[in-house]
């Protein structure tokens, strides 16, 4: 296992932030994993498991081991009357995983397509999109215990997903490398077109034999119209999960600000979209030295080129305090802070 000092970490985020790792070292399966926990460099240091970096902001450099995973491999494990069960190893890129569902004809991921990253990082935040998250159509997680080297089984139940959330953002969190992740996925779709735009478009595209296909397509189209692509313009999509307040608190804006989109949730609190208190506080297209927030999405924040982590970080905190100011709502960062 070759592990390599004094790394350049800015071709592995998405928000391109320059930023260095003391060490470095790629893992292609769990044996190699294993064979990294015997080394004194790796147990001596912090740890920081890096997928596609595409939920992360590097505020400065990381004194530690940066271990990037690259385990590939979709396996099918099995079929049943009405389901698919596909292993897809942690190093596989998302979006692939997503194309190759479609390209088989297996139905529940569609919604989830384009979303950056690696498939080893979907569990940690239980990724979602247009009315999908993870949690539907995962059922168990593998991981191996970054200090001891148990390879550990997680049940759906036990990621314990929420909005945003896992187990292993949480109680867990730092404690296991994700190599493999499963899915139960339909052969016969359920369409889900509820979320507004997925709609629109596909009359838009003139879409009247709704498919797999159709969907991602639509969501392709949707993403790439309002979302910046990470490639041309340094991002990590949303900046801030969309914030919960009570019913009480809601009323009480709606009062002030009868226009406010807000989503009551099963629990009885209501769902508020960060983007649009973004861009009530004049931040949206706001460009602050070399970041700022996206002129078609206020949620996401970028990197103009030569942003610094810190300098990013600042945006965020200051966005997030006139949100407070204004609305007296707190909102929080999805994006992972190192
Ligand atoms: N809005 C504005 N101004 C903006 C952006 C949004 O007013 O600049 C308001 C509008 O009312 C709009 C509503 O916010 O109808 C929702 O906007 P959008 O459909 O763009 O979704 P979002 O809530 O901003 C969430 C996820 C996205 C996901 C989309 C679609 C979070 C934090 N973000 O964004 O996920 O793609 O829904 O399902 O939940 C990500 O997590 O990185 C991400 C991109």
């Amino acid at each position: 296992m070759q592990i390599l000092s004094d790394i350049d970490l800015k071709g592995l985020n998405t928000f391109h932030i320059d930023a260095s790792a003391r060490y470095f070292a790629e893992v292609f399966s769990v044996d190699d994993i294993l064979e990294l926990q015997n080394d004194k460099l790796f147990r001596e240091n912090k740890k920081l498991v890096l997928g596609g970096g595409s939920n992360l902001l590097l505020t400065k450099d990381f004194d530690g081991m940066v271990v990037k995973v690259s385990i590939p491999g979709i396996v099918l494990e099995r079929e049943d009357e009405h389901h698919y069960y596909v292993k897809v190893s942690a190093g596989v890129v998302w979006h692939e995983f997503v194309l190759y569902c479609i390209a088989h004809g297996y139905a529940g991921v569609e919604n989830l397509s384009l979303i950056p990253g690696q498939t080893g990082a979907a569990p940690m935040q239980n990724i979602g999109a247009y009315g999908v998250e993870l949690k539907d159509v995962c059922v168990r997680v593998e991981g191996v215990h970054i200090e001891t080297g148990e390879v550990i089984e997680f049940t759906a139940a036990d990621c314990e997903f929420g909005y945003r959330e896992s187990v292993f953002k949480n109680r867990l969190k730092n404690q296991f490398v994700i190599t493999a992740v499963h899915f139960r996925l339909n052969k016969e779709p359920r369409f889900n077109v509820s979320y507004g735009d997925i709609k629109a478009t596909l009359d838009d595209m003139k879409v009247f034999d709704l498919s797999i296909k159709a969907i991602s397509d639509a969501v392709v189209k949707i993403r790439s119209s309002k979302l910046p692509d990470p490639a041309v313009l340094g991002n990590a999509g949303s900046f801030f999960k969309n914030p919960t307040v009570s019913f009480e608190k809601c009323n009480e804006l709606i009062g002030k600000y009868p226009l406010i989109p807000h989503y009551p949730q099963a629990a009885g609190d209501v769902k508020l979209p960060a983007g649009w208190l973004i861009e009530q506080c004049g931040w949206k297209g706001k460009r602050v030295g070399n970041t700022g927030s996206h002129a078609k999405q206020a949620l996401v924040l970028v990197n103009y080129g030569d942003a610094t982590g810190h300098e990013v970080y600042q945006l965020a905190m200051n966005i997030r305090q006139s949100v407070m100011d204004k609305f007296g709502v707190e909102m929080n960062p999805e994006v992972n802070l190192v």
